[in-house]
């Protein structure tokens, strides 16, 4: 069983975006800036965005954090991305999701400039994904496509089985993994809350991408052996031992699946260090094609 370790790899992928940046400021351009939305104070998503700011800093970004109340109306948030999308000296931004019930979602990302969408939630990056043109990938599916790339991973022929459609992980690893690239050309299922016999479908996997959001949900007599695992799942779970008073667990029994496994992503330290450097990935590029 081979650890898929995205911890090393976005250390790895840091250090080359580290030098690009510094490439564009020994000739003389400005470094990229990204900027990240968040509204209201969920602790979960505040620890992403804290993390994604920090991460800038790491490569030498500029990095703005745009907090805001979470009764912030939808009007002031359009107002903001419209700000955001006439600043040039913004590469892209992202506004951080979930975002409160009064807001819609929906409305808040089509007001988003493409050229700047570096989270690829604009049905324009969308829909240049499916058809396989240039675009800024979402940053959870490109970072695992990412982590299969540098590992090597056979996915061709293969049938790959995505647990969950969200819109964010699910629905675009599900378009990735089918097209005609390498990693890709796998067959894919789709599946969801409704689809029945899962436990065999996931059976006949050679390939796993378990995001779902249920805490160690994939058990290892639904994994055959010699599958490929990939654990989405970041779910805080109450833990009086722990000083943050939660652990995170991933939506695979790793215990009982990775004895079956010739690879599989950790939680934590897989999947979530690679969501991080794709958005930095994303961030380079508009700023390369400034
Ligand atoms: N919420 C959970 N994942 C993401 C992500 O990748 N981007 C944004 N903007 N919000 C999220």
């Amino acid at each position: 069983m081979t650890l898929l370790d995205g911890l090393a790899t976005s250390r790895q992928i840091k250090s080359e975006i580290a030098q690009s940046v510094e490439s564009i400021v020994q000739s003389g351009g400005r470094p990229p800036h990204l900027a990240a939305v968040l509204v209201g104070d969920d602790g979960a998503s505040l620890t992403y965005v804290t993390s994604k700011v920090k991460s800038c800093e790491e490569v030498g970004f500029r990095s703005t954090l745009i907090r805001k109340e979470a009764s912030t109306s939808e009007a002031e948030l359009l107002d903001l991305i419209a700000q955001l999308n006439a600043n040039e000296e913004l590469d892209g931004y992202i506004v951080q999701l979930p975002l409160p019930k009064h807001v819609d979602e929906k409305k808040v990302l089509l007001a988003i400039d493409p050229r700047k969408d570096v989270d690829g939630f604009h049905p324009e990056n969308v829909g240049r994904m499916v058809l396989g043109l240039p675009c800024y990938l979402p940053a959870t599916p490109g970072g695992i496509m990412e982590l299969l790339r540098r590992y090597h991973v056979p996915t061709e022929g293969r049938h790959c089985v995505v647990i969950g459609r969200s819109h964010i992980v699910g629905l675009p690893m599900s378009i990735l993994m089918q097209r005609n690239t390498s990693p890709g050309n796998c067959t894919v299922t789709i599946t969801h809350s409704k689809t029945k016999g899962l436990d065999e479908l996931c059976r006949q996997a050679d390939i796993i991408v378990a995001a779902l959001g249920r805490p160690e949900f994939l058990k290892g007599d639904m994994v055959k052996e010699g599958a490929v695992v990939i654990d989405v799942g970041i779910t805080r779970v109450p833990d009086a031992t722990k000083k943050s008073g939660f652990r995170l667990l991933g939506d695979v029994e790793f215990s009982s699946v990775s004895p079956k496994c010739s690879f599989i992503t950790p939680v934590p330290g897989g999947v979530g260090p690679m969501t991080i450097v794709t958005l930095l990935q994303n961030t380079l590029q508009a700023r390369l094609e400034k």
